[in-house]
């Protein structure tokens, strides 16, 4: 068995800027990763495209906006690799030779992807991007040679995916070529958005990571709570009621907000009272990102740069294992760029 470093690879899609849920979800996972382990973080502008092929110049504006929220919330472009996917032609490679060891059944029973087809009212309209991105995602955590991916529940479809791809994979060369990677899931469960759906730009349920004090304000008091909950003196439920998965998620005193949810349980604690709590705690987590986004966020010099090195680091990585997997193909080690 060959033994591989651990490494540690992650990415989003840039289809807007990135929200609270995502600081809570993986974010600050990212910055307690990055002193621990190698990191590489990739903006995957590729994946992005596979549902908003309509939407090009959005999402490619939306690359530095994702990285500002990167560096704001404190992943430090030199702990962490921060690499933009479509200037990694490697991993395109990849996915294409990966395609071979792929059926079209394997790909239409991820459930992930059966998912989000739903979702999208894609019908028979599915773009062949979208249905192959589990692919595509597969070539980024190998081409890293990735092993520690920190994600939510809904993408374990895609590393068990990536697995299977390495296995087969690493059959075919009869050597471990490539390392299996497995999840790191977030401790924290997914926040929903402010109306107990998924949370999602699109729904309008979410909270941007620069809002405004009047921004978060307006966001706390979208919150949906406990509907039979009328009156102060009413006992209230916790369990849906979104202003305590938000406490949850953020409140650093979690011995005052155990006590608040007794008080809530019994009867006697309004929301008004649980929101005004949830407005000051917020504004703490966000005013700090708030400010050093602004600060960044205009610098577009900067920014450009920190994606060119990070990207520029990446492509090393990637080249090399995209020569390995191209061995196992009987190909020729790719010319130098
Ligand atoms: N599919 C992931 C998401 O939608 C984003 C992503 C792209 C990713 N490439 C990745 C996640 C590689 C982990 C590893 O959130």
């Amino acid at each position: 068995m060959t033994s591989f470093a651990q490494v540690v690879l992650t990415g989003d899609r840039p289809t807007g800027p990135l929200h609270l849920g995502h600081l809570a979800g993986s974010l600050l996972r990212r910055v307690e990763l990055q002193h621990q382990f190698e990191q590489i973080v990739l903006v995957a502008d590729l994946q992005a495209l596979t549902d908003n092929a309509g939407r090009a110049t959005e999402v490619s504006e939306n690359v530095l906006q994702v990285l500002a929220d990167y560096l704001a919330v404190g992943i430090d472009p030199s702990r962490t690799t921060i690499a933009l996917q479509s200037a990694l032609p490697a991993l395109s490679e990849l996915t294409m030779l990966y395609l071979n060891v792929v059926t079209v059944a394997r790909l239409e029973r991820n459930p992930t992807v059966k998912a989000e087809i739903e979702l999208r009212d894609f019908a028979r309209d599915i773009p062949a991007g979208f249905l192959c991105y589990p692919v595509s995602q597969a070539a980024d955590i190998t081409g890293f040679r990735g092993t520690l991916v920190p994600v939510g529940e809904d993408q374990l479809p895609m590393i068990e995916q990536s697995n299977e791809i390495v296995r087969r994979i690493n059959r075919l060369a009869e050597r471990d070529v490539l390392p299996e990677s497995r999840p790191l899931l977030s401790i924290t469960p997914r926040l929903s958005g402010a109306d107990g759906r998924k949370a999602s730009k699109s729904l309008k349920n979410v909270i941007s990571l620069s809002a405004t004090a009047d921004e978060i304000r307006a966001f706390v008091a979208s919150m949906y709570t406990d509907p039979e909950h009328k009156r102060a003196s009413d006992p209230g439920k916790i369990e849906g009621n979104i202003v305590f998965a938000y406490l949850d998620a953020f409140d650093p005193r979690q011995d005052e907000v155990a006590e608040l949810k007794l008080q809530y349980r019994r009867g006697g604690l309004g929301d008004v009272a649980v929101k005004a709590r949830l407005v000051d705690v917020l504004e703490e987590v966000i005013a700090p990102i708030r400010e050093r986004r602004s600060r960044i966020a205009g610098d577009r010099d900067y920014l450009s740069q920190v994606l060119r090195d990070g990207t520029s680091r990446a492509r090393e990585i990637t080249s090399s294992v995209l020569n390995d997997v191209r061995a196992v193909f009987a190909l020729a080690p790719s010319p130098p760029d």
